[in-house]
């Protein structure tokens, strides 16, 4: 049975028709922005369809920023360390995503935990990207978890985001296989080719309306 099916983002009732406009993407960051560069590189290269409308960081010394202001995005820090509180900063963030046009947020090395005053302005249309094979080695350092837990396989997990940190449906997933004399570093390499070829094209299924959610399963994702 076909489950709920995840709308493409509509053009306004008063467009001249009603074709399907690109989806407008916020792109939330604390650091290097490795993710962040491949999706502006599969926009750029018209394999997804979108506009990158906003990128947002908790960090003021972020490398990613310099990746969205070669591109021409519009960047914004939001220290997090200067509101009260978590929802306060999440409302400050929310506001500018609104303000830019954002219908769908791509949290990409965020390392800030999201709370309900982000997801429901933005319901079933924010993602997140994990180094694991989610629901393993969730949280912090999960390439070190998996080669600690003495894992033979690993990988790469896109998802929507919930209220539980590294737990909403799963979008994408993609294998990693461990070596013996894999290091932290190493393995963390080869799960990072896999994030830059998989975080574009689970954004390119939302985008092009395929996903369909029924339960926590989502249907549609890439091949
Ligand atoms: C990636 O490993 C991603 O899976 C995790 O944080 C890291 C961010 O890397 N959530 P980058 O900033 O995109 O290079």
């Amino acid at each position: 049975m076909r489950g709920e099916k995840i709308k493409p983002v509509k053009a306004l009732a008063n467009a001249k028709d009603n074709a399907t406009k690109p989806m407008k993407l916020g792109v939330l960051i604390s650091g290097r922005g490795s993710n962040l560069r491949s999706i502006i590189e599969a926009v750029q290269s018209g394999r997804l369809q979108a506009e990158i409308v906003a990128v947002l960081s908790n960090r003021s010394g972020a490398e990613g920023l310099t990746h969205a202001a070669a591109a021409g995005i519009p960047c914004t820090v939001f220290p997090h360390s200067d509101y009260a509180d978590r929802e306060t900063f999440e409302s400050a963030l929310v506001s500018r995503l609104q303000q830019a046009g954002a219908d769908t947020i791509a949290l990409a090395g965020f390392d800030r935990i999201v709370t309900a005053t982000l997801l429901r302005a933005f319901p079933q249309r924010v993602l997140n990207i994990h180094p694991a094979l989610l629901p393993a080695f969730k949280g912090l350092h999960a390439q070190k978890q998996a080669l600690e837990h003495g894992n033979k396989i690993t990988g790469v997990t896109v998802h929507f985001v919930d209220e539980e940190m590294d737990h909403g449906p799963i979008i994408a997933q993609a294998a990693v296989a461990i070596e013996d004399d894999d290091t932290e570093t190493s393995l963390s390499a080869r799960i990072l080719v896999e994030e830059h070829r998989l975080y574009p094209q689970a954004l390119q299924a939302l985008a092009s309306g395929r996903l369909h959610l029924s339960g926590r399963t989502v249907h549609g994702g890439p091949e």
